[in-house]
């Protein structure tokens, strides 16, 4: 389990270190370790926080949109992908995720993704913020400077964290709290909420990413 946290400092492996995919030797493998968050799955599945497949150096170098199977994420886990060099997570949210989003929507800084530094595309302009409620895709970059949020699912009183906090991800860099929506709390270091990169689906199985009925972002 490898914890990461700045996103642009990728050379520093202090808090990184890739590792390869024996299955697929041209992809590269990642885990972002999120504390806690193993939690959310429940009993069932000590899942994986955040496994992560990215696609092939030349889509990479391209800029190409990314095609993610999404059958392998289990509910309440995490794959990410990287997309443009940016980490994208593709989450499986659970029903109690979802119940969160209106909870805590009193505490938000943009609750209804309505500031531009990040357009929302129209299809994800919603609560749940995505296409399908059960699947969020979001950029893991912090909106303050460039940091790797981690997930803390687990819910309950914690350090740093709102009271009586309903799960999300928190920035270690300089305290940003985001949602399941992946929408800022308000009162933080951050202005914005994380990014929704265009995507949309190819099957119930598949969908695409930097891509959209309009066409590529
Ligand atoms: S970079 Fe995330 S809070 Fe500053």
């Amino acid at each position: 389990m490898h914890i990461r946290f700045c996103w642009f400092r990728s050379n520093c492996n202090k808090c990184f270190s890739p590792q390869t995919d024996k299955i697929e030797p041209e992809r590269r493998t990642w885990l972002i370790a999120c504390g806690g968050a193993g939690a959310v799955a429940a009993a069932a599945t000590a899942v994986p926080l955040l496994t992560s497949m990215a696609p092939s150096e030349k889509a990479r170098s391209a800029g190409a949109p990314v095609e993610v199977d999404i059958t392998d994420i289990p509910p309440g886990g995490v794959k990410t992908v990287e997309w443009r060099g940016k980490p994208v997570w593709v989450v499986r949210r659970t029903p109690e995720m979802l119940a969160s989003l209106e909870k805590i929507e009193g505490q938000l800084a943009d609750p209804k993704s309505d500031r531009t530094a990040y357009p929302v595309p129209e299809y994800a302009k919603n609560r749940h913020r995505s296409i399908k409620p059960e699947i969020l895709v979001t950029v893991g970059i912090c909106t303050h400077l460039g940091c790797s949020p981690v997930s803390k699912f687990e819910t309950g009183n914690q350090p740093g964290l709102e009271a009586n906090w309903q799960g999300g991800y928190f920035c270690p860099c300089h305290g940003s709290t985001f949602d399941h929506a992946g929408r800022v709390y308000a009162n933080k270091p951050a202005p914005d909420n994380l990014e929704v990169p265009r995507h949309m689906y190819l099957s119930d199985t598949k969908i695409v990413i930097g891509k959209d009925e309009k066409g590529e972002a």
